[in-house]
């Protein structure tokens, strides 16, 4: 999907977690990760957070190096952001179904369908869609973004229908949906929730708005990532059926060791529920690409300058 340098043959040291602790002093780098990277790399991170927490720690940063340990969509608008600092995606093929899901061309051509409408994009696009966007927002803050349009103003929302259908629903506003999705969440089997919630009825749902509508339609509670980490641990309840990537339950352990959380399962006997693109970027290869300082992450800078005010304005409208 994207270019890669020639792998570099490099000793790994024997201790990982010391190694990169050194590297992290030596650079004066920053390790910021998304909740469904590998626990070993959550818990080296110096910040771990949803796409709007990590936008919002790579817009104040102060660091020379950002090592993001995420898809490239991620690091990109870090470097979107700090176009002087040297970006770092352990995995550079760490891509992203739903960002993969909306073509700049197609989209060019959907977008001069309606030339009066604002578009807000998800920040799970390219720099390209981004740079086509006039307000960018995340699953955390959509529904806040969208409630700030006046109410006469038509909408696109790309590229995620699901997230977009979830948002319609929130507002009562009657946007035009761009349809793309995202592989892993679309996973998820109602009739195996509904089995799970027969075995466990005392079990919360909490789910990630990227899910399907008959997914969403049983959930107690619908979120962000981060969203839902702050929900069980507020929740009286002892067990959570957790509707998203489950990385993420490494954290809600953490903080609640006593509740049980219940990774939802998807359609097939297989892994699917696991992002195949999160999971490219391994402890190992983050200490590889801190020690040669590759891949880094570019992009021209005139997409780089039409990208970074919808991003702009998507971190004013959240405060
Ligand atoms: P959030 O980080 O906004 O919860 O989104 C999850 C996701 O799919 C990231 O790719
Ligand atoms: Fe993209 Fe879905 Fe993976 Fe998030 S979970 S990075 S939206 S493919």
């Amino acid at each position: 999907m994207f270019t890669t340098a020639a792998p570099v043959k490099t000793a790994l040291p024997r201790d990982l977690f010391s190694a990169i602790a050194d590297l992290k002093r030596e650079l004066n780098a920053v390790i910021l990760a998304h909740y469904y990277q590998d626990p070993d790399i959550q818990d080296i991170a110096d910040y771990l957070g949803d796409s709007l927490g990590l936008s919002q720690q790579a817009a104040q940063t102060d660091a020379d190096v950002i090592v993001f340990a995420g898809v490239h969509f991620m690091a990109e608008t870090a470097k979107i952001l700090n176009p002087d600092k040297l970006v770092l995606l352990p995995d550079l093929n760490a891509g992203c179904s739903l960002a993969d899901s909306c073509p700049p061309d197609e989209f060019a051509k959907f977008k001069a369908k309606y030339p009066d409408h604002l578009v807000i994009s998800y920040i799970n696009c390219t720099a390209d869609i981004k740079a086509m966007s006039d307000i960018i927002c995340t699953s955390a803050n959509a529904v806040k973004i969208v409630n700030q349009i006046p109410a006469d103003q038509p909408i696109i929302f790309a590229p995620d229908r699901n997230l977009g259908k979830y948002v319609i629903e929130q507002t009562g506003r009657d946007m035009v949906l761009w349809q793309g999705s995202c592989m892993v969440h679309e996973t998820f089997s109602e009739k195996k929730m509904v089995q799970l919630k027969i075995q466990y009825p005392d079990a919360e749902v909490i789910a990630h708005p990227e899910c399907e509508e008959v997914v969403l339609r049983h959930a107690d509670y619908i979120g962000s990532t981060t969203a839902l980490l702050n929900y069980c641990q507020k929740s009286d309840r002892q067990s959570f059926i957790v509707v998203t990537e489950p990385g993420i339950i490494h954290q809600m352990q953490k903080a609640a060791p006593d509740k049980q959380f219940i990774p939802a399962p998807p359609l097939n006997q297989c892994a699917c529920n696991e992002c195949p693109h999160m999971r490219l970027n391994t402890l190992e290869k983050l200490y590889l690409a801190m020690k040669t300082k590759t891949p880094e992450i570019t992009l021209p800078e005139s997409t780089r300058i039409a990208a970074l005010r919808p991003i702009q304005k998507m971190l004013a409208m959240s405060v």
